[in-house]
């Protein structure tokens, strides 16, 4: 999401400061015992102005929901937004979804979402892509047996490289839509979704599964890279 330098950027930061985790590392282990003991803990990767997590929070009080992007421009208009709903169950991170391993501790995530990030369509950024194998062995590691990922996008192309590079790393896949609102409005839609659906165009979603693998696999899927 490229967005212009907002200059009073660090003033509405520290008014919805509350939302803000500063030192996710410290949480490591311990995000349940520290904001939610025994709730689902949910992550979205690259929330931009966080609207879909904002709207989940408020519809699950009882769940616990982070969103983060590494984009501070993008992430201040997410917790103004949680802040104005006075929502206590949704907090926020500035950083790189690569970082994951330093913030959560093994089988700690039950939920991620990634919606309509950068399709980086050009082959030599492939890795940067978020379904990205570096990155899904970054997620396998973070989520517990039998999480998932909730994956959406608008572009088929890259709709096609993540449901191949799902199933061969580890996750099975399911609720596979190539047009999610075909009849009608389907659950709660994000900024891009919204507009790309206003627009008449097609969204794509699946959900992929943590799996058990095999023992010949194990050495290289629980070594994830932690920057790609
Ligand atoms: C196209 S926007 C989509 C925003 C939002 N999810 C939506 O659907 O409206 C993609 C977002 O992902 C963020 N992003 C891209 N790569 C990221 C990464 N490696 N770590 C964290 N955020 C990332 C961008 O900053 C941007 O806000």
């Amino acid at each position: 999401m490229r967005m212009r330098k907002k200059p009073n950027l660090v003033p509405r930061m520290e008014r919805c400061a509350r939302f803000l985790i500063k030192q996710p590392e410290a949480y490591r282990g311990v995000w349940r015992d520290a904001l939610a003991p025994g709730r689902t803990l949910s992550l979205e990767l690259g929330c931009g102005k966080g609207r879909f997590t904002a709207a989940l929070a408020a519809r699950n009080p009882e769940n616990l929901y982070l969103a983060m992007d590494r984009v501070p421009e993008a992430l201040v208009v997410a917790m103004e937004c949680a802040s104005a709903a006075s929502l206590s169950n949704l907090y926020f991170i500035s950083g790189d979804a690569g970082s994951l391993c330093d913030w959560f501790s093994p089988g700690e995530v039950d939920m991620l979402y990634i919606n309509f990030c950068d399709p980086w369509p050009r082959k030599r950024h492939a890795k940067r892509r978020l379904t990205h194998a570096n990155f899904l062995a970054i997620y396998r590691n973070v989520l517990r047996e039998g999480g998932e990922i909730r994956f959406k996008t608008d572009n088929e192309a890259l709709f096609d490289f993540s449901l191949e590079q799902f199933a061969a790393n580890g996750f099975s896949l399911s609720s596979v839509s190539r047009n999610l609102h075909a009849g009608g409005p389907a659950d709660i839609m994000t900024d891009y979704e919204e507009k790309f659906y206003s627009q008449g165009l097609p969204i794509f979603r699946c959900v992929a599964v943590k799996t058990p693998i095999a023992s010949h696999e194990k050495e290289h899927a629980e070594k994830p890279m932690t920057r790609t």
